[in-house]
């Protein structure tokens, strides 16, 4: 019997995936070298710092940790000159429909993310009251695929994880969620995310009826 719902944020509930490109580029512009969307695929799901490990390696550039993290501040800060203004209307489609259906049948929602700026986005979209729990990157000590972000959340929700269905948008995310022993729902394309029990494109497919058959 499910009886919470956990929810990945960057590329779920929202498409912060522009803003981290375009601070990520600007950055690799600064130290010299390009910076593609194809490349920004590989930062989806990852770390602020493992990310910056990725595009130092792909514009073949080794510095110190000091340097490091004084560029992933950088970048930080320019990220959230957009996501300071974001508004409602940037809410992927769906998300907020299957969000109320869940409540309206009793189901415990929590966000499971790796963004230590998960809090400004949900207070801007003015999603922050309908969560039960909140787990992200200022709480976990461990990266997906690790599952640690989603058992904290099924902890602070007081559910089992066999009790839990992950969404998730990233392939690291949905190993996470099958680790941690948990149902999990792909959003996005088969070809990325096989693995999960099921593959949507969004949250606007989703309804409780398909959740309930999971
Ligand atoms: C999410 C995004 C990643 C991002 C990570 C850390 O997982 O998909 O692209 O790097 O969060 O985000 P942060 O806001 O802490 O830099
Ligand atoms: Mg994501």
């Amino acid at each position: 019997m499910i009886k919470a719902c956990l929810f990945d944020l960057d590329g779920v509930i929202v498409d912060t995936a522009r803003y981290h490109f375009i601070a990520w580029k600007a950055l690799a512009e600064e130290l010299g070298f390009e910076f593609t969307e194809k490349d920004n695929e590989r930062l989806k799901g990852v770390s602020r710092m493992r990310s910056l490990d990725i595009l130092l390696e792909i514009g073949n550039i080794e510095m110190e940790q000091e340097k490091k993290e004084e560029l992933a501040t950088r970048k930080n800060d320019h990220y959230r000159s957009f996501i300071t203004q974001m508004k409602p209307d940037e809410i992927l489609p769906g998300a907020t429909e299957f969000i109320k259906e869940l409540k309206e049948n009793n189901i415990k929602i929590a966000l499971g993310s790796a963004s230590k700026n998960a809090m400004t986005i949900l207070d801007r979209l003015q999603l922050t009251d309908w969560f039960d729990a909140v787990v992200d990157g200022t709480k976990v000590s461990k990266a997906k695929p690790d599952p640690e972000v989603f058992l904290k959340g099924a902890e602070e929700l007081n559910v089992l994880p066999g009790e839990c269905v992950v969404f998730e948008d990233a392939e690291a995310g949905v190993e996470a969620a099958l680790a941690g022993g948990m149902k999990c729902v792909g959003i996005g394309t088969p070809e990325v995310l096989g693995k999960a029990h099921l593959v949507v494109s969004g949250l606007h497919e989703m309804n409780f009826d398909k959740l309930s058959k999971l």
